[in-house]
């Protein structure tokens, strides 16, 4: 098991939480918080019992208030483009890994904090969050994804919209443009995420796999390409030990024992 200094793992059974931990600093990115969430996301990657994983923030007021401005303030190009690279590289581990990762958005999910939660297969947020990409606010841009990310969670013209004004929306709004699925008392985000973590931990994990693999690689895709490579995925699960174990088990008329084979 790794290290972390600034993240923090936690294991429920099969859920793992991943806590950005920086709580006076809002959770700002640095490069080793980056660098210990990449190595904690590949420790859980690694672990066959772990089915789906909550990323969220230290303390009460930010998920993450952005990449740290302090640290990218004397950034040459070089050094911002390997920074966007980690920052990349995380999404599309979040994105590409075998089980959901759910956003607690639990306040500022800012810039960086903003890219990181689209990255998620979903996300939750407390009644207190609030969300913005407010990089030109600094002379910058989103630079983990967000240009890209938002405007295929909330359209093309609401993403020009924040980006070009930088302004923050509450959870509320986040919600009415489809941006978050929920929004949730603030003491009560991490018990609502950890019971939908659960719930969704009960079901196949290869099927889970397989959905999250299509609707992420059929979004890039023609419709009909993107039909067939769902075809290919749902019957690559009739040759699991869960899909035969998952149909026996409706007709023995008795719940299912999944193993993720
Ligand atoms: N990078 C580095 N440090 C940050 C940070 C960031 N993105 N966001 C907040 N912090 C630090 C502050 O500098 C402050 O540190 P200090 O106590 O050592 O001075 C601490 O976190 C608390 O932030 P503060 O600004 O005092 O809290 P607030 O409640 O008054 O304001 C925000 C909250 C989120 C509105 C404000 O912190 C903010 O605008 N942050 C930057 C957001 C941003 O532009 N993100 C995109 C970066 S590309």
């Amino acid at each position: 098991m790794s290290n972390f200094q600034i993240v923090t793992l936690g294991r429920d059974g099969p859920i793992a939480t991943l806590t950005l931990n920086r709580p006076d600093k809002l959770n700002a990115l640095n490069e080793q918080l980056l660098g210990e969430l990449a190595t904690a996301l590949e420790d859980i990657e690694r672990d066959a019992s772990i089915r789906v994983a909550v990323l969220t923030g230290a303390g009460d007021k930010a998920f993450a208030a952005g990449a740290d401005i302090e640290a990218m303030s004397e950034m040459t190009p070089a050094r911002a483009k390997a920074f966007a690279d980690i920052g990349h590289a995380i999404g599309a581990r979040i994105e590409g890994g075998r089980f959901p990762v759910i956003a607690a958005v639990n306040g500022f999910a800012l810039g960086g904090g903003c890219e990181l939660a689209l990255s998620c297969d979903f996300l939750y947020a407390s009644d207190r969050a609030k969300f913005g990409q407010p990089e030109v606010n600094l002379g910058a841009m989103p630079g983990f994804g967000g240009t890209q990310r938002l405007a295929r969670r909330v359209g093309v013209a609401r993403a020009r919209e924040l980006c070009y004004t930088g302004d923050m929306i509450g959870a509320d709004e986040a919600l009415r443009i489809g941006l978050v699925n929920a929004v949730v008392p603030h003491s009560e985000l991490s018990s609502r995420v950890l019971e939908l973590a659960k719930k969704i931990a009960s079901k196949a994990p290869l099927a889970i796999a397989q959905c999250k693999r299509v609707i992420l690689r059929g979004a890039d895709l023609p419709l009909a390409t993107a039909n067939e490579l769902e075809a290919q995925a749902f019957a690559v699960l009739f040759g699991s030990h869960d899909q035969r174990e998952g149909m026996k088990a409706f007709l023995e008329k008795r719940a299912a024992k999944f193993e993720g084979k």
